[in-house]
């Protein structure tokens, strides 16, 4: 038999970066548009098919390995190593002791708790809260959040409060927007080389935080001081699972760069919102509709949709796996566009139109299996459930108060790991509607 010649096309790196850079995070559509979805990109394969994306994700075999990108990642990147880039043994031991606590249950168990830091937290704010960046504003309650619920630490102690600190200075020098200090930029060309100056000065960054969190890890593993006696937390659950010196250091940080995910998107409801006032009103009446999705989920789900945590999906293939009709051997680097699959007008009505109500009604065909905010499979969020209550927990507590008044939409950078490209500033206003309940 003859070999077949590829009819896929091939993306050019220099083309995507273009595309990206004339039309935002829509670019990640657009490379879709102009490539079709599936396409070969860099040694690799790109697929926006969604049942190709459902086998991808659902195939244990495509999820044994960990892709070079982040195999790297975990090797090189001071402070980066945790669960998400590990593999094997490396990352079973890190798994099991992690999900005792995100399992429902467990999450359930905490909502209280979690309700009352929130109210509390939200209602020391002045009647009417004004401030220069909306993400910095959320981060502050997150890290509370993050503090008590993820590291079970008390929040008023000094060296938690520095401990906190850290963990947010590093997690924003990671996402500096200056493309120079950023390795996670889908158009990478060869031309990235004249930027090694700034990466190592951006590695050097990391490595002075993490050398800091050392000291502070330490310390707080010999005392705590524990928000919750009886409940076990992160720095105590991977402590007795084996984890020590800097891997405990790089996982602690790690998992709270998992955790700001959560961040991002309340920040992004929120700005969403402040366009959206009569889904504040449904927000606070919590009008359920006969699908029983009722108005919080109804915008959480949108918000997942129109605003994914990460812009690439990286798989390696672990066996031959047919992707746009073609072959590819195990070995092969897979990947998929959350933003493309998101926004594809053959799947979503009117795709770039933030509407939570679409989750109310009747989804077209196959949007659900071109929707995957949180994957699934063995590599899928294990965070979710936790993310999801914050998330509902934050949104109707500053809600419930807080008219929120945004000037411009959220706009957002073109990174794997999105943020929004400026500072949004805010002002809350009393509610007008008051809650009934
Ligand atoms: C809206 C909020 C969140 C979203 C949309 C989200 C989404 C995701 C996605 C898409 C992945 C898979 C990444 C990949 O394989 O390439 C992931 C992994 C993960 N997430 Fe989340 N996440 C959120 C919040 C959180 C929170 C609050 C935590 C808590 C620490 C968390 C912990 C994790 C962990 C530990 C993994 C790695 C799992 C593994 O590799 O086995 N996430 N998340």
């Amino acid at each position: 038999m003859s070999s077949v010649r590829s009819k896929l096309p091939t993306a050019d790196p220099a083309t995507v970066g273009a595309l990206l850079a004339a039309h935002g995070d829509a670019g990640w559509l657009a490379v879709t548009q102009r490539y079709g979805r599936v396409f070969r990109y860099r040694g690799g394969v790109v697929t926006c098919e969604p049942d190709e994306l459902q086998a991808l994700l659902s195939t244990r075999e495509h999820t044994r390995r960990r892709p070079a990108t982040h195999r790297f990642a975990d090797r090189f990147v001071p402070g980066a190593a945790g669960i998400l880039f590990k593999e094997g043994d490396a990352w079973k031991q890190r798994l099991r002791p992690l999900m005792m606590g995100f399992q429902p249950q467990a999450v359930e168990a905490e909502e209280a708790r979690l309700r009352d830091l929130v109210e509390r937290y939200v209602g020391q704010w002045p009647a009417t809260h004004t401030g220069p960046d909306l993400f910095a504003e959320v981060t502050a309650l997150g890290l509370k959040i993050a503090l008590v619920h993820g590291y079970n630490l008390d929040p008023s102690d000094p060296v938690v409060q520095d401990f906190g600190a850290v963990l947010v200075s590093y997690k924003r020098a990671t996402m500096d927007p200056n493309p120079r200090r950023r390795l996670d930029e889908f158009g990478l060309r060869w031309r990235k080389a004249f930027d090694l100056p700034w990466v190592a000065a951006a590695f050097y960054d990391f490595h002075r935080h993490v050398r800091r969190l050392d000291g502070l890890v330490a310390e707080l593993r010999r005392r705590g001081p524990w928000a919750d006696p009886v409940r076990q937390g992160w720095i105590q659950t991977l402590a007795a699972a084996g984890l020590r010196g800097r891997a405990l250091t790089s996982e602690l940080n790690h998992l709270y760069g998992a955790f700001t995910a959560a961040d991002y998107t309340a920040t992004c409801a929120l700005a969403e919102l402040a366009h959206a006032p009569q889904w504040v009103a449904r927000l606070r009446r919590a009008d359920a509709s006969q699908s029983g999705i009722d108005a919080v989920e109804a915008v959480l789900r949108e918000t997942s949709r129109r605003y994914p945590v990460a812009m690439v999906i990286y798989r390696e293939l672990g066996k031959a796996m047919t992707l746009g009709g073609e072959s590819f051997p195990a070995g092969t680097l897979a990947m998929a566009l959350p933003y493309a699959l998101h926004h594809d007008p053959a799947w979503w009505d009117r795709p770039a139109v933030y509407d939570p109500g679409r989750w109310q009604g009747e989804l077209p065909p196959r949007a659900l299996a071109a929707y995957e905010p949180f994957l699934k499979g063995p590599r899928r969020c294990i965070g979710q459930d936790f993310a999801r209550q914050q998330l509902r927990v934050v949104l109707e507590a500053i809600l419930r108060r807080y008219d929120p008044h945004l000037g411009a939409r959220p706009q957002v950078n073109t990174f794997i790991v999105p943020r929004l490209a400026e500072p949004l500033a805010f002002r809350f206003e009393p509610a007008r509607v008051s809650n009934p309940s």
